[in-house]
């Protein structure tokens, strides 16, 4: 058997496999068929293997060309195979780089930010005033005793002020003795209970009414109450604190003026007015010199004490202030109200 055509078809086997192989390793998709090509290019079995061992069985004057054959193959396919799989770590790099991509040149719009409820700011306005005027802020419960808000006050049971009130009562102890405070008032009571004169509140805070709602009547509302007890206060110092007030206030081009009123916890008592700076009146809220009775319900001696006290409504300022014509959009929670303050 002529020994050198057995060389040749081993070459030729050789080549023909390392072609494939390598034209395989420059397609692999990924790295898993790349390498289960490696294993069988380098496998017992496999070509290079073959032709290594058929060295031994060609004509001793080619066993070196076939050596350099075999080396030169297993070179080729070593060099297309990490090629590839360079190639295919890169690009899974990229991929994951791409996806994990911040992109910090993007521009993310500001975040919605929201502020004080009108009523708030008119409430939060209110004290400060009468802070910088030597007051300070007192406080009561909603669900108040129908002593604090009513009997303390001057206004016992069958009293017609009583009716005056549509008030709403909670189903707690004997029936009307427990009621939704009608008016700040009551934290009069509690404040001559709790502090020694001289006395300088305010107490703002949520009342509650049985009306039903309207442009200008929510059954819920809010109210500011103040107290001053000192020794000999008149209604001249009502008169000024009030006028002062107005000045703080509203500005400079207000005042104020008492009309005769009635109250049953103040004795006299008036209902106070402000005037705008073109002349027109607007009603504000009750006030007077507090009644020894109620002193007496505070637990404080008429003798050696008197003071005087006001309230008025805080929404009232909506409307005031702002020209809110309808209550009643203040309290539903529309941004496209509120954004406007
Ligand atoms: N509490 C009264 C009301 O709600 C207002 C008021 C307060 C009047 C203090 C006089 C003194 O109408």
């Amino acid at each position: 058997m002529p020994e050198l055509s057995s060389t040749d078809a081993v070459l030729a086997e050789l080549n023909g496999a390392v072609e494939a192989i390598v034209a395989n390793a420059e397609e692999a998709g990924d790295i898993e068929t790349l390498d289960s090509l490696e294993s069988g290019a380098f496998g017992k079995a496999g070509p290079i293997a073959s032709a290594r061992k058929a060295i031994g069985e060609v004509p001793p004057h080619e066993r070196k060309l076939l050596g350099l054959a075999v080396q030169e193959s297993k070179t080729a396919v070593e060099t297309a195979i990490a090629s590839r799989r360079g190639a295919l770590v890169d690009g899974e790099r990229s991929r994951r780089l791409e996806a994990e991509r911040m992109d910090l040149s993007e521009v993310v719009g500001e975040p919605r930010v929201g502020h004080i409820h009108p009523l708030t700011q008119a409430w939060e306005e209110l004290e400060d005033t009468f802070i910088g005027m030597g007051f300070r802020i007192a406080e009561g419960p909603h669900v108040e005793t129908d002593w604090h808000n009513f009997d303390a006050l001057n206004i016992p049971k069958g009293h017609p002020a009583r009716d005056a009130f549509d008030s709403l009562y909670v189903n707690n102890g004997d029936p009307g003795s427990t009621v939704l405070r009608t008016h700040t008032s009551p934290v009069q009571i509690r404040t001559m209970l709790e502090d020694d004169p001289p006395i300088y509140i305010v107490a703002p805070g949520r009342v509650f009414r049985r009306d039903t709602a309207d442009a200008t009547h929510l059954p819920v509302f809010h109210q500011i109450e103040g107290l001053v007890i000192d020794r000999t206060i008149s209604l001249a110092d009502l008169a000024g604190t009030i006028e002062e007030f107005t000045q703080a206030f509203f500005g400079k081009g207000f005042h104020s003026r008492l009309r005769p009123n009635y109250f049953p916890f103040t004795e006299p008592s008036a209902e106070f007015d402000i005037q705008r700076p073109d002349g027109s009146w607007l009603e504000l809220g009750g006030c007077g010199v507090v009644h020894p009775h109620v002193l007496k319900a505070g637990g404080i001696d008429p003798e050696e004490w008197s003071g005087f006290a006001f309230g008025f409504g805080i929404d009232r300022f909506l409307t005031i202030k702002h020209g809110v014509d309808d209550l009643r959009d203040a309290f539903t929670n529309d941004v496209r109200f509120l954004e406007q303050f």
